[in-house]
């Protein structure tokens, strides 16, 4: 399958008074056309920024982008001016957010937000993008479509905000979607209905998804590979498949096991012991060493590379250099 996006190495950086901490550093991978891509890991492991790096949304002013490239289309994302990047965020790579309410506007319709998505990218009328909105909003499973492009977002539930953000994401039928945390505001049964429609909209439309979360099971229902971030680091890459069947990384297996020990009455709930490091205790070897229950004396001090150890399966740790 041809390659769509390429991210190598990517680093970005925090400014503190004293000095520059790398808040994610060596961020690799590839998503093909059409595919699903999830990145899963624990918050703060720097799910949002490698999307926001891939959006050129990084504009806080204490965060530096330090290295690295994004190639769309054989051009590098992160070298493109603002002007740019704007014609091609929306359009080509589109993003939905966590928070639907925060990230539509309270002050206008739902048909005006999706009607503005519209105008930027592609010159048409006004009745042709009401007609366009209307068919994207049913496309996206609202009912009533007709009605609600004249309704505010505080007239709408979660579940029928978040199909909305669908929509403007789908509305310029964007080659990638970025989806990060997509459904972790919304109860299970409307999580489900969001998530098989996303499934739907990307076989419909061939694009290819990047779904963030930390919920492995929105992994295993979306997604057809898989990078498993720990501390600002990629720890794995594998296909969904051999990532349950045989996960490589302490902290993967950890993930997978807390997940099966939830809903076994019999078994005491399974949790990686400590927590992530904050990024001034990260030291200079693995970042999972301090809560990896085989670490070996090297793990503390030296960090080991992503290498592939099967066809496409990568792993960063020493165990498997040890066999
Ligand atoms: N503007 C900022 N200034 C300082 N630190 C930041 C900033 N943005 C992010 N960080 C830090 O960078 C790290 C990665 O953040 P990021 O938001 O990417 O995590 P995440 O994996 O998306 O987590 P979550 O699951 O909670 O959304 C965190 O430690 C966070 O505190
Ligand atoms: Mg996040």
């Amino acid at each position: 399958m041809d390659t769509i996006l390429e991210v190598r190495d990517l680093c970005i950086q925090l400014k503190s008074q004293k000095d520059y901490y790398n808040l994610i550093e060596e961020i690799s991978f590839d998503v093909k056309k059409g595919e699903a891509f999830g990145i899963v890991g624990e918050s703060g492991c720097g799910k949002s920024l490698t999307a926001y790096s891939i959006m050129g949304l990084i504009s806080s002013p204490n965060l530096k982008t330090h290295k690295g490239s994004i190639i769309f289309e054989n051009r590098d994302l992160l070298k493109m001016s603002k002007s740019e990047i704007q014609k091609i965020r929306g359009k080509d790579i589109a993003m939905i957010f966590q928070e639907p309410m925060t990230a539509l506007d309270p002050l206008f319709t739902i048909g005006y937000q999706l009607m503005e998505a519209l105008e930027i990218h592609k010159n048409l009328s006004k009745d042709e993008m009401k007609r366009l909105s209307i068919e994207i909003l049913k496309k996206v499973g609202i009912p009533r479509a007709e009605a609600i492009i004249d309704e505010y977002p505080h007239q709408l539930s979660g579940g029928m905000l978040q199909r909305v953000m669908i929509g403007i994401a789908m509305i310029n039928n964007p080659n990638i979607l970025v989806a990060d945390e997509p459904t972790t505001a919304l109860d299970v049964t409307i999580q489900a209905q969001i998530l098989s429609l996303m499934n739907e909209l990307r076989s419909d439309y061939g694009m290819a998804l990047i779904m963030i979360t930390h919920d492995l099971g929105v992994i295993a229902e979306t997604c057809d590979r898989v990078a498993v971030f720990y501390g600002g680091h990629i720890v794995e890459v594998a296909d969904v498949v051999s990532l349950f069947h045989k996960p490589m990384h302490p902290y993967t297996k950890g993930l997978i096991r807390s997940v099966k020990t939830l809903g076994d009455k019999n078994q005491s709930l399974y949790t990686i012991p400590g927590t992530v490091p904050t990024i001034d205790q990260m030291g200079r070897g693995c970042r999972f060493a301090d809560r990896c229950e085989r670490a070996l004396s090297k793990c503390k001090d030296n960090k080991p590379p992503l290498q592939e150890y099967e066809n496409g399966h990568l792993c960063r740790c020493w165990l498997n250099e040890e066999g």
